[in-house]
């Protein structure tokens, strides 16, 4: 756990210091708990390689961002931001394997199935999706008992068969087809928006008694920028270069995968997140500067280069 030494997540903050200061805080969060995780030191050594290898965290800043809107104590974001990026690291060494997206890259380096071998791969994201829930379930997290439970619906429906599976099922239905754009935005919503949305409903959620339309806001918020980011991602694997994303740039091309760029052409789709984004931040319009993390985090997700 982060000491108190450490610079904690503000508010006030430029978002350089305040990602850094996230980062950091979920990294040894997230050790400690994938340490005391299993006894095999060979799984050890795989679920560490699937979570500490990098990756911008952004999930688990969204966590922290969402918990000082609305001014929750900010310790209670640990256990969910731990949460959402065990589940988005399942998911990544999942969409890699040969029978998902078939890459061999990720985070710059091979992907879990390369540096291993693929019954680990899928292992290693079956064992980091039930830490996820048991972190969240253990008494130890000093959650409201309400406020728990709520986290550990959310978070089962937006990763589950009408969230995040639903939408990379959809994803593999529509390879090779052309989609309409209600398919391309469902899918997107359902593969990288839910969890993103969960990220910053259950950063709200620290917050005994939210307010409903704070919520509702946030809610919409999220909504926004989830779509926004996977657009986004559409663009970069377009734009990008493999050393700079850090996984196999024009893979989606390569495997005929459903995306904005393909759908819209790649200036449209700038101009979709870009507008996304800006929708998002003006959903915060009843917030005040305790928001100022959400707003530039809805900012950096469509103007970063990886
Ligand atoms: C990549 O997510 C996968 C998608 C859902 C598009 P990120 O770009 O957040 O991946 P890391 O964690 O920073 O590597
Ligand atoms: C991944 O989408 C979505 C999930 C892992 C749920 P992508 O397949 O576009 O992600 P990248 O580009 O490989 O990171
Ligand atoms: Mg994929
Ligand atoms: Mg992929
Ligand atoms: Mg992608």
């Amino acid at each position: 756990m982060a000491s108190s030494m450490d610079n904690l997540p503000d508010s006030g903050q430029t978002l350089d210091t305040f990602m850094q200061a996230c980062r950091k805080r979920i990294s040894s969060c997230l050790a400690e708990n994938l340490q005391q995780s299993a006894d095999d030191a060979r799984l050890v050594d795989a679920l560490n390689y699937a979570c500490m290898g990098g990756g911008k965290r952004i999930r688990a800043t969204l966590v922290y961002a969402s918990a000082l809107a609305v001014e929750a104590e900010l310790s209670l974001a640990d256990v969910p931001a731990c949460a959402v990026e065990l589940i988005h690291c399942y998911s990544l060494v999942h969409d890699d394997l040969p029978a998902m997206d078939d890459d061999d890259l990720r985070r710059g380096k091979p992907s879990l199935h390369k540096a291993f071998d693929e019954a680990t791969a899928i292992l290693v994201g079956d064992g980091l999706q039930c830490l996820a829930f048991e972190l969240l379930s253990n008494e130890d997290y000093q959650a409201e008992q309400s406020g728990k439970l709520q986290m550990l619906a959310i978070l089962a429906r937006a990763i589950g068969n009408r969230g995040m599976v639903g939408g990379q099922f959809k994803d593999f239905s529509l390879t090779g087809k052309t989609a309409s754009l209600a398919e391309l935005e469902s899918m997107h919503q359902m593969k990288t928006g839910a969890l993103i949305r969960a990220s910053v409903t259950l950063g709200a959620l620290t917050r005994p008694h939210i307010d409903k339309q704070d919520l509702k806001a946030l809610n919409l918020y999220a909504d926004r920028l989830g779509l926004a980011f996977q657009v986004q991602d559409d663009v970069l694997d377009v734009i990008s270069d493999t050393e700079t994303l850090g996984k196999p740039q024009g893979s989606d091309q390569a495997k005929d995968k459903p995306t904005y760029v393909e759908l819209l052409g790649l200036k449209q789709a700038q101009d979709k997140a870009i507008s996304l984004a800006s929708a998002a931040q003006e959903s915060l319009s009843q917030f005040g500067p305790a928001a100022d993390q959400l707003r530039h985090m809805a900012a950096y997700i469509v103007s970063r280069n990886y």
